[in-house]
């Protein structure tokens, strides 16, 4: 396996491949390697000749005060669980590698970038972007795979890349949890064992969501009510719980015939996000 630091070997690399008429995946991540990311490597596998991993803890997406500098790494951990994969090359820059001296240009991406985690977290999605972009300039995969996990960051770096005119393809994957319903995060670390027992509403409250959904309970304000009386009654303090189109993710009335429900909530000190798309009912009293 092939280990990278600098953009110009990773791309000289991910050339080379290119030039002999393979295909390339890139799975970008923060690195604390889980399930969750070794399910995107699998679909780029799949997609893919060669796969290459990104692990770089991104200063620009995380806001003051939030958690880059105790954000967990371990990347001998990573290289191993990297090479039983049969990942071809991590790419792992240094933070002055992507970002030197100077550094001022960055990508927004507007509308689809403003509710939810971009309210709750300005500059985040600016920061995404901005770097998503820099790993596509170093890898130039023809695929790239994102977690549904991060469900308005996939479709932030889907309007991306339509708009930028980028020539990659992105591949969602759903997102793997725990046995218990919990999704797969590399914030899970800090958390508590009791907070880990408040953390599991969250998904029992998406499944409740699809539940009112099939008995053709449609309406999202009613929904989310429901959400966040099971997240709040738990005792996490609730950051926002959303119905929202399952592309543009702006606000609906209804859930017909499918909307994402999405949920961000502290747990202690650790913020959480899950989401669900629920499809309505046969008997929603809506088209499909
Ligand atoms: P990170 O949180 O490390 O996640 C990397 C990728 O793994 C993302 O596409 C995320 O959606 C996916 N992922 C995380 N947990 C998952 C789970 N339980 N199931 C399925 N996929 C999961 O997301 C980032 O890093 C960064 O924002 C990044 C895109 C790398 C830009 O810095």
């Amino acid at each position: 396996m092939e280990w990278f630091e600098t953009v110009e070997a990773m791309r000289a690399w991910s050339r080379g491949r290119r030039a002999r008429g393979e295909t390339v995946g890139l799975v970008p991540t923060m690195g604390y390697l889980h399930r969750g990311h070794m399910a995107l490597v699998a679909r780029a596998r799949e997609c893919a000749d060669r796969v290459v991993v990104s692990i770089f803890v991104n200063p620009t997406q995380f806001g003051p005060g939030e958690d880059f500098d105790r954000y967990p790494r371990d990347p001998e951990r990573d290289r191993r669980m990297c090479e039983e994969a049969g990942v071809d090359a991590v790419f792992a820059p240094a933070p002055a590698e992507l970002y030197p001296p100077g550094y001022q240009t960055y990508v927004t991406v507007e509308e689809v970038s403003r509710p939810l985690c971009g309210a709750s977290r300005p500059g985040h999605f600016r920061g995404v972007a901005t770097v998503v972009l820099k790993l596509f300039h170093a890898v130039e995969p023809d695929v790239a795979v994102f977690g549904e996990k991060d469900y308005q960051q996939l479709q932030v770096v889907r309007r991306m890349v339509r708009d930028l005119d980028v020539p990659v393809r992105i591949e969602g994957v759903a997102t793997v949890r725990e046995p218990d319903g919990l999704a797969l995060s590399s914030r899970n670390t800090y958390l508590s064992p009791e907070e880990r027992r408040q953390a599991l509403s969250i998904s029992r409250a998406l499944g409740r969501a699809q539940a009112l959904a099939s008995s053709g309970v449609v309406e999202a304000a009613r929904i989310a009510d429901e959400v966040e009386g099971i997240i709040a009654g738990a005792g996490l303090r609730i950051d926002y719980v959303e119905v929202r189109h399952p592309e543009t993710l702006e606000p609906v009335e209804t859930v017909v015939p499918r909307a994402v429900v999405a949920v961000a909530a502290f747990a202690g000190d650790t913020r959480l996000i899950d989401n669900r798309v629920v499809v309505a009912g046969e008997d929603a009293g809506g088209a499909k």
